[in-house]
């Protein structure tokens, strides 16, 4: 007989996916069903929501509960307890972002008003997503963040995407520091190019790249604790020739 939590690792777990209506985020919430979680899913927009629960139907044994709230909201009454329906979780991933515009432009052509939005929208945002939803984890949790890799290489012409991506994992790293091994875990996984349904849309697609369902098995195993990956609190997922490492691929 299988056992039930080799199979499904996640089974009698709740994980809240923050940003679960993009691209990763339905990939990843489809795999947290598929490993046996009750996930919360979150996101701005009751359409979109819609869409991911027809997208994963079936996926469980999981169960999904969607829930329309903006996770940086933690000062309005009664957002917490929407986002915990079940109490404390086992695990958030956090997988929510702006890629700013899709017209490129150098840094000395970027206005004001652009850089502010790109601040507000892919590092204020998260910034709130941590605040709020790390306190919401239970001790023996584990939140999974997620940062490109552009934030350790030049990237001309999106460098706003670049920079935000830098600050995003600066304070990921400070927050594990910060809880010095007390309280949940805090992963940082920085990834390369990820294969999701509105990529594929607009044309790009590898199969050398990992796909939103591979990080959402790779979160599960992490949330639950599995594996060797489960003592890094920071890891490359580049490329799937490149696997999990610590260190960036040179
Ligand atoms: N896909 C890739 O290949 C790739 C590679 C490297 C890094 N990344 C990073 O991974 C993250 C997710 O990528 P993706 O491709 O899934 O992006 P996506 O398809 O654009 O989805 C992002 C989701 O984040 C939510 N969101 C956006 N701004 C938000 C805000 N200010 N507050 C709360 N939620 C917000 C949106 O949900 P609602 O509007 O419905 O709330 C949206 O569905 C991004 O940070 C991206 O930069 C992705």
């Amino acid at each position: 007989m299988s056992d039930i939590h080799t199979e499904h690792p996640l089974t009698r777990r709740t994980v809240l996916v923050a940003g679960a209506t993009g691209g990763i985020g339905e990939g990843m919430t489809r795999a947290l069903l598929q490993q046996g979680a009750r996930v919360v899913a979150t996101g701005r927009n009751d359409k979109r929501l819609a869409g991911l629960a027809s997208y994963v139907e079936g996926a469980g044994p999981g169960e999904l509960i969607t829930q329309v709230v903006d996770v940086g909201d933690a000062d309005t009454p009664g957002v917490r307890e929407r986002l915990t329906p079940f109490g404390l979780l086992d695990g958030v991933v956090i997988t929510i972002g702006d890629w700013g515009s899709p017209e490129r432009t150098g840094i000395l052509d970027t206005t004001s008003d652009e850089w502010q939005r790109m601040i507000t929208a892919n590092l204020t945002s998260h910034f709130h997503a941590l605040r709020t939803l790390t306190p919401l984890l239970a001790e023996d949790g584990a939140l999974v963040h997620l940062s490109g890799f552009s934030a350790e290489i030049p990237y001309p012409f999106a460098a706003l995407v670049g920079a935000t991506n830098a600050a995003k994992k600066s304070l990921v790293r400070s927050l594990t520091a910060e809880l010095d091994g007390a309280g949940p875990r805090v992963y940082e996984l920085v990834i390369g190019p990820i294969r999701t349904r509105p990529r594929a849309a607009m044309g790009a697609d590898s199969s050398r790249w990992f796909s939103a369902e591979d990080l959402g098995r790779h979160a599960g195993r992490l949330i639950a604790g599995e594996g060797p990956d489960t003592a890094a609190p920071l890891q490359y997922l580049l490329t799937r020739e490149h696997g999990v490492r610590t260190t960036p691929p040179q």
